[in-house]
């Protein structure tokens, strides 16, 4: 039995139930109900009020918020410079992308750390430290998954001065407290289990990591139901099946959220990249038809990345459009302004257009790089393999200056690529074609 009076709220209407329903009675909308405990009625010396003495800002006191290095520069460069403490983090990923693996090697950088698991078991997490080569003495492990267990156990831990320590929750869906009857990864028990910690971090003012599965749907009780709650969130992303991850910040508190960190995943855990663009670009080697450089920013570091196209001939009479890492209507737009502007038709071909190593963007400076692998894979003619494109292409076939032009180009530079098409030296994509030599 719970402890606590619950009670069950529709987050649409703010209607109550006492038991839990599918569809809201009065708004009507399904999956709403969230459980929720009721406060106690409030003793009647808590009625009379004290006046409170607010603060002038030289009144505040309070250590300046100084950062936690983790020792992992990618991870401190997303959160502004390392952790605040009492800063609460939610780490964000679909399950199999590291979370545990990059969580574990950041909480080794710090003097003390609690590891606690509601996941795996403590047997499973010896094995993944070894892997990584961690030894460390000063982190603590607990399988648990009482949240109110959890926070009566950190508390009652010897911990290192004030900010130095790091607690690690994985994850946040799979602990639970008591006083609700619901299972735990419910939005209410996430929720609950989140407050009760975030209360513990700024209490004792450690930092606290959260971690959040996310399915490919977004799931309903997954990190997005906390990201109002916590000061830093963070997703860790890339293709499970491929090495590159990218960890984004999308809410910080304390820093910027035009960040981004990358790593590899590797046998013995995730390397960081400080050189993304020569990584990427490395095994680029022999000109292929289809194949162009451009330069795409994410957060605010410009990247180099390799765009790919391929044609076949239609075997069934509608062709086929594929895209990965692209938006699938934009091609739609260039295909239709390749065949009005430049008189290349692809009605009778499938078109597979790409981004290499699994980056996704919407980036429209990638259009005249999408244009010209298109024509180069249709005319089966290479393109310079030091040629970057760079710039939007309108309905007119005009090539038109994108965000953050400058930026782009001394990145391509500085990889050494003197050729760049883009909108200060080429005006269309027709030209663009001649000055490629494929028209
Ligand atoms: P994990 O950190 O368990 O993912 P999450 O916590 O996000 O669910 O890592 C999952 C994958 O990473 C798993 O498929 C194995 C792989 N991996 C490596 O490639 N190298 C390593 O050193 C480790 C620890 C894991
Ligand atoms: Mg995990």
């Amino acid at each position: 039995m719970p402890k606590t009076k619950t009670v069950f709220v529709c987050q649409n209407c703010n209607a109550t139930s006492p038991q839990w329903q599918g569809k809201c009675f009065q708004c009507g909308s399904w999956n709403s109900l969230v459980e929720e405990i009721i406060a106690g009625p409030k003793s009647s010396s808590s009625s009379i009020l004290i006046p409170l003495s607010p603060l002038t800002l030289n009144q505040i006191e309070g250590k300046s918020s100084q950062r936690i290095s983790c020792n992992l520069l990618e991870f401190d460069r997303v959160l502004g410079g390392g952790f605040v403490s009492g800063e609460v983090v939610l780490l964000g990923g679909e399950p199999g992308i590291g979370k545990s693996t990059l969580i574990l090697q950041v909480g080794a950088a710090f003097s003390s750390c609690i590891y606690v698991t509601a996941e795996e078991s403590l047997f499973q997490i010896k094995t993944r430290a070894n892997r990584l080569g961690i030894q460390s003495s000063k982190m603590v492990f607990l399988a648990e998954n009482n949240v109110d267990s959890i926070i009566a156990t950190v508390r009652n831990l010897d911990l290192k001065g004030e900010g130095e320590t790091l607690v690690i929750i994985d994850s946040i869906q799979t602990v639970k407290t008591d006083d609700l009857s619901s299972v735990p990864g419910t939005v209410g028990q996430v929720q609950e289990c989140a407050r009760r910690l975030i209360a513990l971090a700024r209490d004792l003012s450690v930092a606290v990591v959260l971690i959040g599965q996310v399915t490919k749907e977004g799931s309903l009780a997954g990190p997005k139901t906390l990201e109002h709650l916590v000061d830093a969130v963070l997703y860790l992303e890339g293709d499970r099946f491929l090495d590159f991850r990218v960890l984004r910040g999308v809410k910080n508190r304390f820093g910027s959220v035009n960040e981004i960190g990358l790593f590899s995943m590797q046998e013995n855990g995730l390397r960081q990249i400080p050189n993304p663009s020569e990584e990427l670009l490395k095994d680029r080697v022999t000109p292929a038809s289809g194949s162009v450089l451009s330069v795409i920013i994410e957060g605010q570091r410009p990247l180099t990345v390799e765009v790919q196209a391929l044609t076949t001939a239609t075997s069934f009479g509608f062709p086929r459009r594929t895209v990965n890492g692209f938006d699938y209507n934009r091609l739609l737009m260039l295909l239709a302004v390749l065949q009005k502007r430049v008189n290349f038709n692809f009605a009778n071909f499938d078109v597979y257009l790409s981004l290499s190593h699994g980056f996704k963007t919407n980036d429209p400076a990638l259009d005249l790089a999408a244009c010209l692998v298109l024509v180069s894979a249709l005319k089966n003619i290479p393109l310079d393999l030091k040629m970057v494109a760079l710039g939007e292409v309108d309905l007119l076939g005009n090539i038109k200056k994108v965000s953050q032009n400058e930026k782009r180009i001394i990145e391509a530079k500085r990889l050494g690529f003197e050729k760049i098409l883009e909108s200060g030296n080429c005006q269309t994509v027709k030209e663009a074609l001649e000055r490629s030599g494929i028209l």
